[in-house]
């Protein structure tokens, strides 16, 4: 699929960004496993844990989460808005964080979406984690192969 030129921009965010981050992860990820404001700044409050939001027209539409230990980096959380999807930003985003080095994380089987994602960014398959999520389902756990 062939994407418009790009209209949006990334931005560091802070812990004060915690309630926009709430609100679009509910969107996002609606009747699965939302995480609430509180969640978002225990999770910015961890060292080593960074943010980055995507912003049309300083709206925000997607966001990652991503937390470094040592020389390793993993991707806590990606969402990009339904309305603004498949004109590139989760592939930036996540292209973002893969400037940090190596870079793993968790995304559940059945997520075709996402797995097709980190496959076009070069992702690889490296495990799999049995009743990860709280409905009991595995995650597959997926590591960058350009290190
Ligand atoms: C997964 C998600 C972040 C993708 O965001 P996005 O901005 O739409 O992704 P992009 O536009 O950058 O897509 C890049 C590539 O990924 C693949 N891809 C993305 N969405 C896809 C879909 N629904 N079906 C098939 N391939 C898809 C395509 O190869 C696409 O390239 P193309 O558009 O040139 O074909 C978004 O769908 C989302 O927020 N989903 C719900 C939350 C989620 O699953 N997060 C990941 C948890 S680990």
């Amino acid at each position: 699929m062939s994407h418009p030129e790009k209209d949006f921009q990334l931005q560091t965010m802070g812990i004060g960004c915690a309630p926009l981050l709430a609100a679009l992860h509910e969107v996002t990820f609606r009747g699965g496993e939302v995480w609430d404001a509180t969640s978002f700044v225990s999770l910015l409050s961890v060292q080593g844990t960074e943010g980055t939001i995507a912003l049309i027209d300083n709206n925000p539409v997607g966001f990652i989460l991503s937390r470094t230990v040592l020389d390793e980096t993993e991707i806590l959380t990606l969402a990009v808005h339904p309305d603004f999807r498949r004109r590139g930003i989760g592939k930036s985003l996540v292209q973002n964080v893969l400037g940090k080095g190596k870079v793993f994380l968790e995304v559940a089987v059945c997520n075709n979406q996402a797995a097709a994602l980190y496959g076009k960014c070069g992702f690889i398959k490296a495990g799999l984690r049995r009743g990860y999520y709280r409905d009991g389902s595995d995650a597959q756990v997926l590591v960058s192969s350009d290190v």
